[in-house]
């Protein structure tokens, strides 16, 4: 982060700041805040690889389809990144949580160990106000599922589904505000749109990339409650304006 920090400083000398980053959690937030995440590459990493990957965690038995549908064995079993294992030491502990894939999740089983995941995570009071996430009963939800779990999201569009996890949560009286919202996703395509909201937006797996995709997934580190938009450079997540300025790196 400190990289980060220094970019923002600079950032700071014009009149508004692209983006301000908080290396330390502050005391419980007084209002409530959204933690909403990509799965693929996000919460997870790529399936079974652990000599690149060792802090993820393989649960056997659970398929996960990404990315590999079309090899001759068609899954993996669903790997956890350090980010979804550790969630609960992340500020998004004191936040509601919320899911924006591009993919469909797997079946119900895997849906079932990505909420468990984040049910470790929440406080009582914004784990009780997750639903169950299943679709294998209900062939309706087998397109694009729901707030706040929202599979199937297009690619790029990830804004627009975190806007309907936010109004889901508004409407449950949980008054969010926009600037209390932080989304997480290895692809730069679905963070950069993001610029145009009043939501803040982090790529994770900088350290680790497999082409336009993250790797080993996010990391604890990388789940920081900095305002603004942040895409990777390098192993660095760097606000991405100053990034589309290059004479200030
Ligand atoms: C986070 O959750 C893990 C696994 O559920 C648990 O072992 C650990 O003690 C928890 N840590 C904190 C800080 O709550
Ligand atoms: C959620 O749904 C799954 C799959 O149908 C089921 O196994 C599980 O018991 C349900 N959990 C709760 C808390 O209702
Ligand atoms: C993605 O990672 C896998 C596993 O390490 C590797 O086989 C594949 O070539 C990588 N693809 C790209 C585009 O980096």
């Amino acid at each position: 982060m400190f990289r980060v920090l220094g970019f923002c400083l600079v950032a700071w000398a014009r009149a508004e700041p692209a983006c301000t980053s908080r290396a330390v959690e502050s005391a419980a937030p007084a209002r409530p805040c959204l933690c909403a995440f990509d799965v693929d590459r996000t919460l997870t990493g790529f399936q079974e690889l652990l000599s690149e990957c060792p802090r993820n965690l393989v649960m056997e038995g659970i398929k996960d389809y990404a990315y590999l549908y079309a090899t001759p064995r068609g899954f993996g079993f669903l790997t956890l990144s350090q980010l979804s294992q550790g969630l609960n030491t992340t500020f998004c502990r004191n936040c509601y949580l919320g899911i924006a894939s591009a993919g469909g999740v797997g079946l119900d089983d895997e849906k079932q160990a990505i909420l468990a995941a984040l049910k470790a995570a929440a406080s009582a009071e914004a784990s009780a106000a997750m639903p169950n996430w299943t679709t294998e009963a209900d062939v309706t939800l087998q397109e694009q599922t729901p707030p706040p779990f929202v599979a199937w999201c297009p690619e790029g569009q990830k804004h627009l589904c975190t806007a309907k996890i936010v109004e889901w949560y508004r409407a449950r009286d949980v008054p969010i505000l926009d600037e209390d919202v932080y989304f997480f996703d290895d692809k730069e395509d679905n963070v950069r749109p993001f610029t145009g909201t009043s939501y803040n937006a982090l790529q994770v797996s900088c350290g680790t990339r497999n082409g336009t995709r993250g790797l080993c997934g996010g990391t604890l580190q990388e789940a920081q409650p900095a305002k603004g938009v942040f895409l990777c450079h390098g192993a660095a997540q760097v606000c991405a304006q100053d990034l589309d300025s290059p004479r200030l790196i």
